[in-house]
Formats: structure tokens, C-alpha cells, sequence
């Protein structure tokens, strides 16, 4: 087990992403480099502080990997942890649920000190939407209130760029893990009338959260995006 304690966020913990966008007006990549406003780290939140044991535990099964999110095992105790943390009611805060005007919010909840994660909620008001992207990292998130919509999509290597393939209602309880890679390229909506709230998991470090973990693509113009950015 690993002997180092994780570091739960605390106030000024939270920010709006710099690829934050809304389905309408039409999606605006953004700098892909901007960087985050520097965490302060506090010890609090029990729910928060189980999820980080669990993934401390995870990396255990491949302490000297340097990709842990190709053994199986890890994928499956990350999947399991934010099963679990999804089913906890106190997980977050009253102020780790609140949202943003134009963007989705992310609050920063956890970093390891050694740099193998960080852990965030994101806050979805209604027609936020990330760009479409792959990851530079190992990524996973729950759905921990109201509904997302996943869009997904497939890489065409000779075009340089991808196509959607379908969508995916992502209710309460939802999980998904992902390697890094063109193989997992996909996009989060919330095309519901209500809020919706996610937690997520970067194997980045927590200074490194909005920046070297979406991977930006260029994207072939679907019939499903004209439907959204109509409705
Ligand atoms: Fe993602």
C-alpha cells in the first residue's frame, strides 16, 4: 500500500475549464495550453479521501508500470472505485455542485502528491458541452446526478480526423474508463433541461488537470451535432 497520504482540495479549488463550451453558440476550441489556477489542498471529505485509497490501491497491482491503465486489474478497481463513489450520497459538497453561466464547472477535489491522479467534479448546466476529444492520459468519470449524453467517435488515421458513431445516454450511476489514445475519442453534452453533475479521474497530476489531459481532434461534421446546435 502506498504510504503517502492523497490531498483532498480545498477553497480556491474550482474553475471553469479552458475547452468549456455551450451547443450554442457553435463550439469554441479554445487554447489547448492555457493553464490552471494553482490548487490548495486540505485534509477533508471522508468520501473523497475512500475514493483516493482505492485508487492508491489500484496503482499497487502495477507499481512499476508505466501505463497502469493496460492491466486489467486496475482498469477494474478504477471502474469499481467510481461505482462506488457515485453511489455516495455525501460525496461532494454544496459548493461542489455549483455550476457556471456559460461552461461547465470543474471543481478540483483531490490530487496525488505523487502525481498518478487527480480527481474532479464537473457541473453540466443545461446545453454544456466539452469539445470533442481524446485523451493525452487514462481517464475515467461517474455519473453522479441528471443525465449526459456520450457521443463517441471513430479516428480515421489517413483524413486526420474523426466521425461520431453514436450516442449514449449517460445516467446516474454510469461509469466509463478509457486508455489514452485516439481509441477513446468522445464527447460530453448535457442535453437534458436540468443539471447535471460528473466525477472524474486524470492520471495527471493535479497542476496538470487542464492541460495535458484532453487531446483536442479535428472532427467531420455530423447530423447529430446540426440537431443540437439547433435545439
Ligand atoms: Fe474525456
Amino acid at each position: 500500500m502506498s504510504q503517502t497520504a492523497f490531498q483532498l482540495a480545498s477553497s480556491p479549488s474550482s474553475f471553469s475549464v479552458e475547452h468549456a463550451v455551450r451547443l450554442v453558440p457553435p463550439v469554441d476550441s479554445g487554447s489547448a495550453n492555457e493553464p490552471a489556477p494553482a490548487p490548495v489542498f486540505t485534509a477533508t471529505g471522508a468520501a473523497v479521501a475512500s475514493l483516493c485509497a482505492a485508487l492508491d490501491a489500484a496503482f499497487d497491482v502495477c507499481p512499476d508500470c508505466d501505463d497502469p491503465s493496460r492491466h486489467a486489474d486496475f482498469a477494474r478497481r478504477v471502474r469499481a472505485a467510481l461505482a462506488e463513489a457515485a453511489a455516495t450520497p455525501d460525496l461532494l459538497t454544496p459548493a461542489q455542485r455549483e455550476g457556471a453561466p456559460t461552461t461547465y464547472r470543474r471543481h478540483l477535489l483531490a490530487a496525488d502528491p505523487q502525481g498518478r491522479y487527480a480527481i474532479a467534479a464537473l457541473v453540466w448546466m443545461p446545453g454544456h458541452a466539452s469539445p470533442v476529444h481524446a485523451h493525452h492520459t487514462w481517464c475515467g468519470y461517474a455519473v453522479l446526478d441528471g443525465t449526459l449524453t456520450e457521443s463517441v467517435y471513430q479516428w480515421n488515421d489517413a483524413e486526420g480526423c474523426a466521425s461520431e458513431t453514436r450516442q449514449h445516454p449517460r445516467a446516474a450511476g454510469a461509469v466509463s474508463f478509457t486508455r489514452a489514445g485516439h481509441a477513446g475519442i468522445h464527447r460530453l453534452l448535457n442535453t437534458s433541461g436540468a443539471p447535471a453533475v460528473s466525477i472524474h479521474l486524470y492520471g495527471v497530476a493535479g497542476e496538470h488537470i487542464s492541460t495535458h489531459v484532453n487531446d483536442l481532434v479535428n472532427v467531420v461534421a455530423a447530423p447529430a451535432d446540426a440537431t443540437l446546435a439547433a435545439a
